[in-house]
Formats: C-alpha cells, structure tokens, sequence
C-alpha cells in the first residue's frame, strides 16, 4: 500500500477568472492532490476567482493594488516602506526585475511594491501555509515579498503557472506573443518564482501544435486546458516531495562555466522512506 503523506497548505494569488485555482481546488478535493487550500487572495476586488473560493468557505482577501498605486502616484497616500526593507538590497535584488525602468522609476515601483506587500503578508500572516501557488496572478513580487515566504534556502515555495514554454516570451501576454511570433508550438510553464520575471526554475512544461488556422483565442482555449492538468500534477510533486531544486554547473564551448539552478523530479521510489 503507498505510504499515506499529509496533506500540504496551499495558499493561492489570483488576479482574474480564477480557472487554474479551481482546477488546483478540484484536484485538493478529488484527492488528486494531497493538499488543502487554505486561503485564496487577490490583487483586484473584482476578481471572479475570489467568488469561486468564497462559494467553497475558502477564506479570501483582497489588498487592491491599483487603487493604491493611483494614490501613491497622485501623493495622496505616503509610500511607507515597511521597517524590516531596505531599499539598496531590494534595488540590488530586483535587477533582473528592473531593466525596463530608469533608476528613478525603478526607487517608485520597489517602494511601492513593497509597501503593498507588507499588507499582503499580513492578510497571508493568520494562514500557515507550505506552498503559494500564483493562479494567474498577474502582479510581480519583489525580493521584499518572495525572501519572506522562501525561508528555508534551497526550498523554494512559491509556484507559478506562464502561458508560454519559458524562457520564451516571459511578461503578461504568454499566448498573444507565441501568436504574434508565428510560433508552430504553444505551451505552458509550471516554475518556480525566483527575483526575474518568469525566470525561475521550470518543473514543468506541456507544449500544443499551432496551424495556419488557429487564432489568439483558440490558442489560449488550447493552453488553458493544458494548464488545468498541469499545474494540479505539480503541485501534487511539491505535496509528495518529489521537487528537487539543485545547482547544475555547465562547461560552454567558450569555456565559461555557467551555473543555473534547475528542478529534478524524483520518482516515487527515490523519496521513499528507508525502513
Ligand atoms: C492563465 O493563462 C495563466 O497562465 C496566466 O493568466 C491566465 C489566468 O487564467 N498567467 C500569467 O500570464 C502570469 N504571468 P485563470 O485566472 O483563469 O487561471
């Protein structure tokens, strides 16, 4: 008989319709996953995905992003950079991040960022958690955020799905840029969050055919069901601790060695328990 395993707590992010949160709430109470989740929060009150947790008595939150970044910008509400941030090591952090901004736009959007993120770590402070899954939750996390959820070094625990097979086309519009670029495949990336966008360590990836007949949005009809299955299987990987994130070192042709941190999945038999 497989070893039973307990469930793991799952937080959720969402920032719309809130379909890959309901496949990972399906799959909890399938028993596809061995997990629970705990607490669904929003960047918007207006996301459906709140309505679908509410309708399941999972506790929900919403810390409104926009309408704080609008009175930042007006000056009506002071930036308060929470105490334990300093802003030089987040700069330093957050350079993968930050390359679209000049240095002044760069100082506003980690202030604010993190400001708005102290707030989402005390609505996320009362739910004890293992694992955040971003169910598109279309908002990046600074290091201020993601270095107080990932605690223990080497134990990544904050999980993203990405409309596209990463690296390619990280950003907002995963589907529209494979579309536009002509691509013949699709895809969809489960990955780990690291300080880039979308940049982080793949667990993994499901790819589509695209023909001359396709559009955007048969596209996107396309990925999502791929994603509804792909990102239960992952999740369900992190609850049987099958997710190892290990340090790869590559000699190039140059003679560069490259280092990059990548996701091993181990089988069932390698995570076994010795007797
Ligand atoms: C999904 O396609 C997801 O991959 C994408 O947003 C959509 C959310 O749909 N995420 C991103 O683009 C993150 N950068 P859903 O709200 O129905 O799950």
């Amino acid at each position: 008989m497989p070893a039973k395993i307990n469930k793991i707590r799952i937080g959720a992010l969402l920032s719309g319709s809130g379909s890959n949160f309901k496949a990972i709430a399906d799959a909890c109470e399938s028993g596809q996953i061995d997990g629970e989740i705990v607490f669904a929060g929003s960047d918007r009150p207006d996301a459906q995905g709140l309505e679908i947790a509410k309708k399941r008595s999972i506790p929900t939150f919403c810390v409104d992003y926009g309408s704080h970044i609008r009175r930042f910008k007006k000056k009506t509400e002071i930036i308060k950079l929470p105490n334990d941030a300093d802003i030089a090591t987040l700069m330093r952090k957050s350079t993968p991040l930050l390359n679209r901004y000049d240095s002044e736009q760069a100082h506003f959007f980690l202030m604010a960022r993190a400001a708005i993120e102290a707030e989402l770590l005390n609505e996320i402070d009362p739910y004890p958690f293992d694992l955040l899954v971003l169910a598109g939750f279309m908002r990046n996390l600074t290091p201020y955020f993601i270095d107080r959820i990932n605690i223990t070094p080497g134990k990544p625990r904050i999980m993203n799905i990405h409309p596209a097979l990463l690296p390619a086309f990280p950003g907002t519009d995963g589907y529209g840029d494979t579309f536009r670029h002509g691509c013949k495949v699709g895809g969809c990336t489960v990955h780990f969050i690291d300080y880039g966008e979308d940049s982080g360590p793949i667990i993994a990836q499901k790819a589509f055919s695209i023909s001359e007949k396709d559009t955007i949005e048969t596209i996107r009809v396309r990925g999502l069901k791929l994603e509804w299955q792909l990102y239960p299987q992952c999740v369900q990987l992190f609850a049987q601790k099958r997710l190892a994130v290990v340090n790869q070192c590559h000699r190039l042709g140059n003679g560069q060695i490259k280092n990059r941190v990548v996701v091993q999945i181990r089988s069932e038999s390698q995570i076994k328990p010795k007797v």
